[in-house]
């Protein structure tokens, strides 16, 4: 490990920890290293590279684009960028769509929308927003507000006022922080980054009812659950409950910065012209390659794979949760978002299947194994994690 990584260490803001290697290229569910050595992602840039790495059709579509033109901001109406929202309003609840670059810039625009929602249908009292412990939402001021994980404020406060937190799947806790004041619901219908913790049907269902009883918006942070992670395109849809408004941004563009606000025609005109914006929102380069991701994900049959392959998955995990009842304590998760909580610290696993298989996932909440792989990943490689898997938690065991 050389050149870049001695480069990074000199010049580059030490907020990452990150592992020693660089990655230079990358092919499907593969990447590569300065000196060739391939590595199996099952992390996928965070849940982000939904068709792999470098595939051709996204690649091409990029290239395509950027020799015609890369960006004329939102003054000027551009094709991609149309076609994008079509597809995604087509294919959801929402009438309209507002582009952002990233999940944090989504989320603050779907707190500044509830608010001004509510501002202008019920007046200025109605201004609190009701978000769940353990949810993660980004780093913005608002995005973090919302972010039930006081280990993410440490320092950085006083915080943006208004939000109220419940435990998640409290209904109760949500019946006595929820009135007239209340202005929006948020949460993850999967909690990503606080564990891979799924929302109960019975809680979605009573959050839908207490939002329409308190004339208060319901908006899903699917972030990291939309664009076909679930195995459905958004994992509202297992749910039975439509969202008023969803945040999308991660896996949409696979891999290319780009994040979608959606919301109903009535919602959404709540902002009038100069009241949000955003100047590389919705850029051509991103939004070309999101219609080749999502033209994809809906091809017939895609899906349908999604979930068979998260079965596999899960059945791996289910079979090593068996054979390691003294370190497993649960798994969970749903399509090609599983996870494998342990009764231990989940690092020495990580390290383990990245320093000796050459295998990439995430460990979060220290002891919960994250997997997220490309949802275009194999069967075999799906065998590999799980042999490895094995032998890691093996190694555990006997220590
Ligand atoms: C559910 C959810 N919301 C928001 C975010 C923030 O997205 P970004 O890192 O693109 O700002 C994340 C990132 O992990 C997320 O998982």
């Amino acid at each position: 490990m050389g050149y870049i990584k001695d480069l990074g260490e000199i010049y580059l803001a030490k907020n990452y920890k990150r592992f020693p290697v660089a990655f230079v290229k990358g092919k499907g569910s593969r990447l590569y290293d300065e000196e060739g050595n391939e590595y199996l992602d099952f992390c996928a840039g965070i849940a982000v590279c939904a068709l792999g790495h470098a595939h051709p059709e996204v690649s091409k579509a990029i290239c395509e684009q950027a020799q015609k033109l890369i960006h004329v901001s939102n003054l000027y109406w551009t094709e991609p960028q149309a076609k994008l929202a079509q597809i995604l309003c087509e294919h959801s609840f929402a009438d309209r769509v507002f582009f952002a670059n990233s999940g944090a810039e989504v989320v603050e625009a779907a707190l500044k929308l509830a608010r001004r929602y509510a501002w202008k249908n019920f007046g200025p009292e109605k201004h609190e927003i009701i978000a769940l412990e353990n949810s993660f939402h980004g780093r913005t001021f608002g995005a973090l507000s919302a972010t039930g994980q006081p280990v993410y404020w440490e320092g950085f406060k006083p915080l943006v006022p208004g939000f109220r937190h419940v435990l998640p799947n409290d209904i109760k806790a949500l019946e006595e922080a929820i009135s007239e004041k209340t202005c929006a619901i948020i949460f993850e219908p999967i909690i990503g980054e606080g564990g891979v913790i799924p929302l109960s049907d019975e809680f979605i269902k009573a959050a839908r009812e207490l939002a329409d009883k308190y004339n208060a918006l319901l908006i899903f942070d699917e972030i990291q659950t939309g664009i076909g992670r679930t195995g459905k395109l958004f994992a509202y849809e297992w749910t039975g409950v439509t969202p008023d408004v969803m945040c999308l941004a991660k896996g949409l563009a696979g891999g290319m910065p780009l994040g979608a606000l959606l919301a109903t025609e009535e919602v959404m005109a709540a902002l009038e012209p100069g009241t949000h914006a955003s100047t590389f929102g919705g850029n051509p380069v991103s939004c070309a390659a999101a219609l080749v991701v999502l033209n994809k994900i809906l091809e017939e049959g895609f899906l349908e794979e999604v979930v068979l392959k998260g079965k596999a998955l899960r059945q791996k995990l289910l079979n090593l949760a068996d054979n390691y009842g003294d370190l497993v304590a649960e798994v969970r998760g749903q399509g090609l978002m599983q996870a494998m909580e342990l009764k231990v610290s989940a690092t020495p696993v990580g390290e383990y299947l990245f320093y000796e298989k050459r295998i990439l996932i995430t460990v979060i909440k220290d002891r919960v194994l994250r997997f997220t792989p490309p949802l275009i990943i194999a069967y075999r490689e799906i065998d590999a994690l799980g042999e490895a898997l094995d032998e890691a938690l093996a190694k555990i065991a006997s220590e």
